[in-house]
């Protein structure tokens, strides 16, 4: 132990026999969020425990063993809280409980229990934009123009002249289609909701709702969780002056005319809430703020981390992984992005998620999807990052869309069929083994059909292979805990002006270096690598991981072959 590190306990002894907590240094484990592995669990589609078709929290504790076998350091599970599932919860009715479906408080609390005993940590999904129509503080602000509750959402008067209820204050639209004003009769008013007109915009101009939210965080603090994903977050704000947005071309999947969202969309005041939410969470160490952050590019992504990083530490940067092309030069740009315009900051990587088709479905070119799997998961989990999993990635599930509209359980798929199809796809059931339901289920019918490949893709039978995809994912993770160059090492890419083959290298301050090179192509590639121009002394590679069978131990660094989409990372060597 060097004599820092005894000090350090010296005083925190000291400080622990009298009842006081040390305040010198964070401890490390505050920043576990900075490599951390985070895997999305939507709770509906992820274990039911209770046979009802419908995941349950229990089933989510049923599989802590998997997740923990997995690598995993935290899962964030998409909302739970009671709700009347409009957005399938993402319209909450009370901020502070469990919904029926999903289980009782007694069931988190053991989920929760369980997860810590396993060294996973819990992130809840915080919807912090709009509640329900049917939580209580909008039953009474809708009840009339003047009871306490009034000003908590977002009320204006239609337009001057005009008959409601179709003549809104202005051409604002939904992100889910149609007018964003909704008219209520008790009032003589139109309220604002940037999604469903079930999902009414909170008013976080008054002060009365931030407190309120901010009391619900610290509850679920209290309650153990380590961090919170921020819903909609750039949706919080609209421009008070009310200015009609104008037309872009095209139409959207619902029949109307695009149009630009400058006065509804990332305004500046955001980063004041975010700043005061951030202080909220800072009253429990190691508690992570991660956002659902879209935004226009990397500039507005610096942005959410603040000035004094003192905002998100981990807003979700989608410019990667929702580029939806593999090209190397697109790759290789916004990985450099990542390590020089975000201020030095952690990016969060995410290629999926429950609103989005699967990663697959996105990058796949229908002949070599396995190996393109693989070639993602190294994009995700090889980088200088935090890395985001979406269930089911790591066994190579596929999207599986609704045939008909009748089938859609989304309810954008409805209003927007054919164009739009919702996201049921991307949502379907755990595939946990070849039996009934995938083993998600022993209901007759899961909310969601289960995709046909389940009796190839699943848990079971890739645990059995080690040439797996999840055997692939599970060394990728464990690479990132045990190796230096992965757990520390800078990232730098090299090779910069080849159009086939991504590489780059993780580098510790000791000069050791970690190479990986992907081949984004359907042809076999050779790279020819001088590593000189870095200050790198070395020849050769020493193969660590490949993401193909045969991969020999020893490669020369100028004459490394890599198969069709092939990933390879190998250790420097002189
Ligand atoms: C976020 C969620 C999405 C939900 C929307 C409204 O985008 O990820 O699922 O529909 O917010 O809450
Ligand atoms: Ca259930």
């Amino acid at each position: 132990m060097r004599a820092i590190q005894r000090l350090f306990l010296w005083v925190s002894v000291c400080l622990a026999v009298l009842g006081l907590k040390p305040a010198l240094a964070a401890p490390a484990d505050d920043n576990w969020w900075r490599s951390a592995v985070i895997y999305e669990v939507y709770p509906r589609s992820f274990g039911d425990a209770n046979g009802d078709g419908i995941g349950d929290l229990n089933g989510i504790t049923e599989h802590l063993d998997y997740l923990k076998d997995l690598g995993v350091d935290a899962i964030w599970i998409t909302p739970f809280y009671p709700s009347p599932q409009v957005d399938f919860g993402y319209d909450i009715s009370d901020y502070r409980g469990i919904d029926p479906q999903f289980g009782t408080m007694a069931d988190f609390d053991r989920l929760e229990a369980a997860a810590k005993e396993r060294g996973i940590r819990i992130i809840c999904d915080l919807v912090l934009n709009h509640s329900s129509d049917k939580h209580p503080w909008f039953v009474e602000s809708r009840s009339s123009r003047t009871n306490p509750k009034a000003d908590w959402y977002i009320w204006h008067d239609g337009k001057p002249g005009g008959t409601p209820p179709n003549s809104p204050p202005n051409n604002w639209q939904s992100i889910f289609g149609h007018s964003a004003w909704q008219y209520e009769k008790a009032r003589d008013q139109y309220y604002y909701h940037a999604f469903y007109k079930e999902q009414p915009d909170l008013n976080w101009r008054d002060d009365r709702v931030k407190n309120a939210m901010f009391d619900v965080v610290r509850f679920w603090m209290n309650k153990g969780v380590s961090g919170f994903r921020l819903d909609a977050i750039t949706s919080m704000f609209e421009d008070v002056a009310l200015k009609d947005e104008s037309y872009l071309a095209g139409m959207n999947a619902y029949g109307e005319r695009n149009i630009a969202r400058l006065y509804t969309d990332n305004l500046p005041e955001v980063h004041n809430i975010l700043r005061q939410l951030r202080k909220v969470t800072n009253e429990k160490a190691g508690t992570v703020l991660i956002g659902e952050t879209y935004l226009p590019n990397v500039g507005e992504l610096a942005k959410m981390y603040g000035r004094n990083r003192d905002e998100l530490q981990l807003p979700m940067d989608t410019q990667l992984g929702l580029s939806n092309k593999l090209s190397v030069a697109g790759f290789r740009g916004k990985l450099q992005d990542a390590e020089t315009k975000i201020n030095g900051n952690v990016p969060l990587f995410v290629f999926s998620n429950h609103d989005n088709p699967r990663s697959i479905n996105r990058y796949g070119d229908g002949k070599h999807e396995g190996e393109i799997a693989r070639l993602l998961a190294t994009l995700l989990l090889t980088p200088r990052d935090a890395a985001l999993i979406y269930y089911g990635e790591e066994i190579g599930m596929t999207n599986r869309d609704p045939k008909s509209k009748d089938e859609v359980k989304d309810p954008i798929g409805r209003s927007g069929w054919p164009k739009e199809k919702g996201r049921d796809g991307e949502r379907t059931p755990m595939q946990w083994n070849g039996d009934t339901n995938a083993g998600f289920s022993v209901s007759k019918q899961p909310w969601l059909p289960v995709a046909p490949n389940y009796r190839t893709v699943n848990v079971s039978s890739e645990s059995r292979d080690p040439n797996s995809l999840l055997n692939y994912y599970k060394k990728l993770i464990r690479l990132r805990k045990v190796n230096q160059q992965f757990k520390k090492g800078d990232f730098i890419t090299v090779d910069n002006s080849n159009e086939q083959v991504l590489s780059y290298l993780r580098k510790t301050s000791d000069g050791k270096a970690v190479l990986v090179s992907m081949n984004f192509t359907a042809s076999p590639q050779t790279v020819k690598l001088d590593l000189t121009t870095e200050g790198i002394k070395g020849e050769h590679s020493k193969l660590i991981l490949a993401s193909y069978p045969n991969a020999s131990g020893s490669a020369e660094l100028k004459d490394l072959a890599l198969p069709p989409y092939g990933s390879y990372v190998g250790e420097v060597v002189p």
